[in-house]
């Protein structure tokens, strides 16, 4: 995965930090394009996976839009170059001030996941004098098959307007004068490797589009969110996914409107794998059953193994001596601060360097500063 000239960079530099391969971002964006875009479906980037710049660059080029939950994510997207009709913004608690600021940019839509929020939203549009642009984001309880803290669409999820809420929704809706209904949102989830959550979220999405069609609304577009999983395993035998067959799904099994448009808010799926996180191992430490390799990054700079017990490939990238079996854990002072239990690896010695794998998606966005740990680097391909 790394070339030799890559590694001798990589120990001049100051560890740990992030890499990221943006040949493979760019091959991974040229599936979408022919797989997802090519079919006139419209993709919206979930920034809230990675929000570096020179990655966003390479998004904006391939013609991809965003995906935002928070109002400095529409800002840092307006300020990467995307047109505010290519914002999408979701979120189950977005403040005035976020509203104010994708009113005064006219977002191409509000995804909104609460009855209040609607109102919220519609007062707020009629005092700015604007027409707000919403798809509303409904509940459709499908079953991710995916770690509960990243499911989103049960009924026991916080997210969306759930189907007991419809009747009241119906009622209201013709009373919301700058609210422009234009689409019905969906996420159910996130890491889903397996398609048939998909599918069975296109069976609810064409019944909920039958009866948005009997209330008298024709809707614009439909927007399935993103979930789209990788290959934490073998990151390197399916370095992008198989968006083939991720597309051809929902072409085959949504049943769409004259000239209805189709969104998807893809995160993962687009940068998890041209990702590393680089780092430098400090200390081996024989236990009484096992060994640990103390690494110099932590769950301050990956969170995930430690928030949804995450598995990451760990590349030992300066030894290749006999195998043997490692805890690799960071320096942090908490025992969910481990990238990986008992695997076995090449002997690894002080200072020998190692990458943490498919570290593209929510790695260096969800970093910390506990224990007054600094924000790490980040390099790419080209530097
Ligand atoms: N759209 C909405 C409304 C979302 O909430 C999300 C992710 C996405 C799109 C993009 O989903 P993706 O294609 O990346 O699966 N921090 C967790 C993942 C949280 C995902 C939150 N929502 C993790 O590290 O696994």
């Amino acid at each position: 995965m790394f070339s030799s000239t890559q590694i001798e960079a990589f120990k001049k530099l100051q560890t740990p930090f992030y890499f990221y391969d943006l040949d493979l971002l760019r091959e991974t964006l040229s599936q979408i394009s022919e797989h997802g875009l090519s079919k006139g479906f419209h993709i919206h980037f979930a920034i809230k996976a990675n929000f570096n710049f020179p990655i966003l660059k390479l998004i904006k080029a391939a013609g991809l839009g965003i995906d935002c939950v928070s109002g400095k994510e529409i800002e840092r997207a307006i300020e990467a170059g995307f047109e505010p009709n290519q914002l999408a913004f979701a979120g189950v608690g977005k403040t005035d001030d976020e509203i104010l600021t994708g009113l005064r940019y006219n977002i191409f839509s509000f995804n909104c996941e609460s009855l209040q929020e609607l109102e919220v939203l519609n007062e707020l549009a009629s005092k700015e004098g604007k027409t707000a642009n919403v798809s509303i984001r409904l509940n459709p309880n499908v079953e991710a098959n995916t770690h509960k803290y990243i499911t989103t669409g049960l009924n026991e999820n916080k997210f969306g307007i759930t189907a007991d809420k419809l009747p009241a929704l119906f009622e209201l809706l013709p009373s919301f004068k700058a609210l422009n209904l234009t689409g019905i949102h969906f996420h159910i989830g996130s890491q889903i490797r397996d398609l048939q959550p998909f599918a069975d979220l296109c069976e609810k999405v064409n019944s909920l589009q039958d009866l948005f069609e009997q209330k008298g609304y024709q809707l614009e577009h439909v927007n399935l969110g993103g979930g789209y999983g990788i290959d934490y395993d073998a990151p390197d035998d399916e370095p992008i996914p198989n968006f083939k067959a991720f597309f051809e799904l929902f072409e085959r099994k949504l049943e769409l409107r004259e000239g209805q448009k189709v969104h998807f808010e893809l995160g993962r799926s687009i940068v998890g794998q041209c990702g590393s996180l680089i780092s430098k191992v400090l200390f081996i430490k024989e236990g009484i059953s096992t060994n640990f390799a103390v690494i110099d990054a932590g769950m301050t700079e990956l969170i995930r193994p430690a928030l949804y017990q995450a598995s990451h490939k760990v590349d030992v990238l300066t030894s290749n001596k006999p195998e043997k079996t490692y805890d690799v854990v960071g320096p942090i002072c908490e025992s969910s601060d481990t990238f990986q239990r008992g695997i076995t690896l090449p002997k690894i010695n002080r200072g020998d360097l190692v990458a943490i794998r498919s570290a593209g998606a929510y790695g260096e966005v969800m970093s910390s500063g506990f224990n007054l740990r600094e924000r790490v680097k980040a390099y790419y391909t080209e530097d």
